[in-house]
């Protein structure tokens, strides 16, 4: 019994390839992907580590990583003294992760109805899933504009969503077209903007309509704008709100609707 677990635990074990610190809180890593690992773009997956009294500590962690990638990459947050994170921001290159082999989640493009914008909203970690569906052709495909939104306490606080930013122009898959169809929106709440990063809530920003003034662009309307949703609970609901007052209508894979959300996993 005892070597049956041996072999089962070691076999959901991947080796990490990179780990990034953006900030003192803030990193990214990247595990080798498993030839059998499938995913949607905007999915999640349990990872964790084993303590040193062999015990498991799994969280749920959207891949950052597009799915044509041989690497998996996350993003995380590092919570001090927080079982997982702490220990997560620690790995090194050839260190061992469990990786679940099942993922699943809400923000998916089969969970959306057929239209022509696609507001890709979000807050922190909540950019995560968004890293990976701005990097899959598909998206472009199936929208005419991406409109990407993250909104931060600091500016070093968006260096990852800049980095997979200008990762996707270098990816040699999406056309000039579909590189110059997405608008990217970084907002700031506790720093100085600049001329590229606003100040201010996004939710305070749509509310106010200075959101749509800056891009140009028209308000949302349900008829042919989708939405996915990523942040923190209390961005969710006050987003969810905006959205429901506008009409739009929540979707989900068996019912596909105007707008999805999750969560952003923080963990511990
Ligand atoms: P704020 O600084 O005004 O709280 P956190 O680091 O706490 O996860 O937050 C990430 C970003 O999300 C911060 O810029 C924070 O702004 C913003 N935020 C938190 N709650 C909301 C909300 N309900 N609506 C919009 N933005 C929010």
């Amino acid at each position: 019994m005892n070597e049956k677990l041996q072999i089962n635990k070691s076999d959901e074990e991947v080796p990490v390839l990179a780990i990034t610190h953006w900030t003192k809180e803030l990193f990214s890593f990247s595990l080798r992907r498993p030839k059998s690992f499938r995913f949607s773009a905007g999915e999640f997956v349990m990872l964790g580590l084993t303590t040193d009294e062999g015990q498991q500590i799994l969280r749920a962690y959207s891949i950052a990583s597009p799915t044509w990638s041989d690497a998996l990459m996350f993003y995380s947050i590092n919570i001090k003294d927080g079982p997982l994170t702490s220990r997560l921001s620690k790995i090194k290159p050839d260190d061992g992760v469990i990786l679940k082999r099942k993922s699943t989640g809400t923000l998916i493009l089969d969970a959306l109805k057929p239209g022509k914008r696609l507001f890709l909203f979000s807050t922190g970690t909540g950019f995560a899933p968004f890293a990976s569906i701005i990097r899959e052709p598909e998206t472009y495909q199936k929208f005419d504009k991406i409109i990407l939104t993250h909104t931060c306490r600091e500016i070093p606080d968006l260096a990852f969503s800049q980095m997979v930013l200008s990762q996707r122009e270098n990816d040699g898959l999406l056309s000039k077209k579909d590189i110059t169809s997405l608008e990217y929106y970084p907002t700031v709440t506790r720093d100085k903007p600049t001329r590229d990063i606003k100040l201010g809530r996004i939710t305070d920003l749509i509310l106010t309509e200075e959101f749509f003034k800056d891009l140009n662009i028209e308000n949302l309307c349900s008829d042919s704008d989708r939405v996915m949703l990523c942040g923190s609970q209390s961005f969710n609901r006050q987003m969810k709100g905006i959205l429901i007052e506008r009409g739009f209508l929540e979707g989900s894979i068996n019912d596909p609707g105007d707008f999805v959300l999750e969560k952003a996993f923080v963990g511990g």
